[in-house]
């Protein structure tokens, strides 16, 4: 089937490229020339886990072709996918301007019956706003259809290729038909295409994401009351989680949610609620736990510090918002890097895959080290703000050799506190008693 996937950033290549892998002839529009010309010539522009191998293949095989121009991508398009960005406008809701831009050319430049899909996370009611967009220049037949993405950045190819269900908000025989031949090989060991109106669609992303970023706000206000009342938050959480009703996922508690989607989605949720004179009180309070977990170290820091953070030095381990990804859009880590900045203190950092990206965005504010011993050069102490999988099980020796106070601070809970004690490490950590 020939699809146009309009949005070549984290969802629209992962969808392009694994739509081509089923043998989709799949062309990828953008409007970043630079980002354009590098997938054209084989260069990834994200780190994701097994999507290098496949966006390779199909880009040799000719079935993934990138393009800046829309006119030409949608060109004998059955479905066209919308994976256009939906920041977060002046008032926490969805600025829609990248999505209806798109949807107002579509109308002018289609030449015959096609499906528009929105994969973008979008408010209630946008699908009918793509529509009325679009039929403002169009005169040809065509259907708009919701399916939004549940894909987690850092393990999004496996996401993609074996979703847990599909959602899929449609109102028409024929563009339902479409869909379900598109998502067939996708959906063979029996997991469902959930079908339903557009409405309830749009909604269930929004319901999803709120409910995920629940379950970490509530842990991490246990996790408080654990330091506080002397219980250890690994303890009540394997307690709590082998209920069935509430399940293991999901209940580690640390430093905060970040990415590009659970902080703008609560709060874009937040916004929609309020829009139809609602109070969404619970999802309120998960956003200011949330803001307040992401700085959660900082106290315990400056204490350990005497309240003096002035020429003391920081190696600073994980950068991206969690591991697996490059993505740093409202990682913790930046959070803490300023609040450190803030108090006169400097910071080595190491990432595996995100240092690229800081670089971008601060630069020489802090240095960056080529590993992540390299980043223990000369520091007070070791801050760790991504579970990397490398950071798990380091060379405890070379730590304690390099780092001067033999100091930790875990924002990810990665050691075990007693083994951690008897190595001689003062070990802060969330939701457990400080090994001293
Ligand atoms: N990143 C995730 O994990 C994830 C998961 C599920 C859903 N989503 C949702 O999917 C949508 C896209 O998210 P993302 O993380 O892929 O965003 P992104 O910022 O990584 O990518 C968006 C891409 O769209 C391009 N673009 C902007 N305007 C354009 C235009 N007019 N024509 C063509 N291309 C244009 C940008 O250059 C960029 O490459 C958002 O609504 C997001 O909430 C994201």
């Amino acid at each position: 089937m020939k699809i146009a996937v309009i949005g070549t950033g984290y969802v629209g290549l992962v969808t392009g490229t694994c739509f081509a892998e089923t043998g989709n002839d799949v062309t990828c529009v953008d409007i970043d020339q630079q980002k354009v010309d590098k997938l054209r010539a084989g260069e990834i522009t994200i780190y994701e886990p097994g999507l290098e191998k496949i966006f390779l293949r199909n880009l040799k095989e000719g079935r993934l072709k990138f393009t800046t121009s829309l006119n030409e991508g949608i060109e004998d398009a059955k479905i066209i996918f919308l994976a256009l960005p939906t920041p977060p406008g002046e008032n926490g809701s969805a600025d829609l301007k990248y999505v209806l831009g798109v949807a107002n050319n579509l109308g002018k430049i289609m030449k015959g019956y096609v499906v528009i899909v929105d994969k973008s996370t979008v408010p209630v009611g946008t699908a009918d706003k793509v529509r009325e967009a679009i039929s403002k220049n169009a005169n040809v037949d065509f259907d708009v259809v919701s399916n939004p993405e549940f894909l987690r950045e850092g393990v999004a190819v496996d996401d993609f290729m074996k979703p847990d269900r599909v959602v899929i908000g449609v109102e028409n025989e024929r563009a339902k038909k479409l869909m379900s031949e598109l998502y067939a090989p996708f959906l063979r060991s029996g997991n469902p295409i959930i079908y339903m109106d557009l409405r309830s669609a749009e909604l269930t992303k929004y319901a999803a994401n709120s409910f995920l970023a629940t379950k970490i706000s509530f842990m991490n206000e246990i996790a408080q009351l654990c330091e506080r009342m002397g219980a250890d938050v690994d303890m009540v959480r394997m307690g709590v989680g082998s209920d069935a009703r509430i399940g293991k996922r999901f209940l580690f508690p640390g430093i905060g949610y970040g990415g590009s989607c659970f902080p703008k989605d609560v709060q874009a949720l937040v916004q929609s609620a309020s829009e139809v004179e609602y109070d969404f009180k619970i999802l309120n309070a998960v956003i200011q736990v949330n803001e307040k977990q992401k700085l959660h170290l900082i106290p315990k820091i400056e204490k350990f510090f005497q309240n003096n953070l002035k020429g003391k030095h920081f190696a600073l381990w994980g950068l991206a918002f969690k591991p697996n990804t490059d993505d740093i859009r409202e990682a913790p880590a930046l959070y803490i890097i300023n609040a450190l900045l803030d108090g006169g203190a400097t910071i080595c950092a190491f990432d595996p895959e995100a240092m690229k990206n800081v670089k971008q965005l601060i630069g020489a504010k802090i240095s960056y080290a080529e590993n992540q011993y390299d980043a223990l050069s000369n520091a007070d102490a070791l801050i760790i703000a991504t579970e990397w999988n490398e950071f798990r099980t380091p060379d405890f020796h070379k730590i304690h050799e390099k780092i001067g106070g033999k100091v930790i601070f875990d924002g990810r809970n990665l050691f075990e506190t007693n083994a951690i004690k008897e190595l001689g490490f003062h070990y802060e950590s969330v939701g457990r008693a400080a090994s001293k």
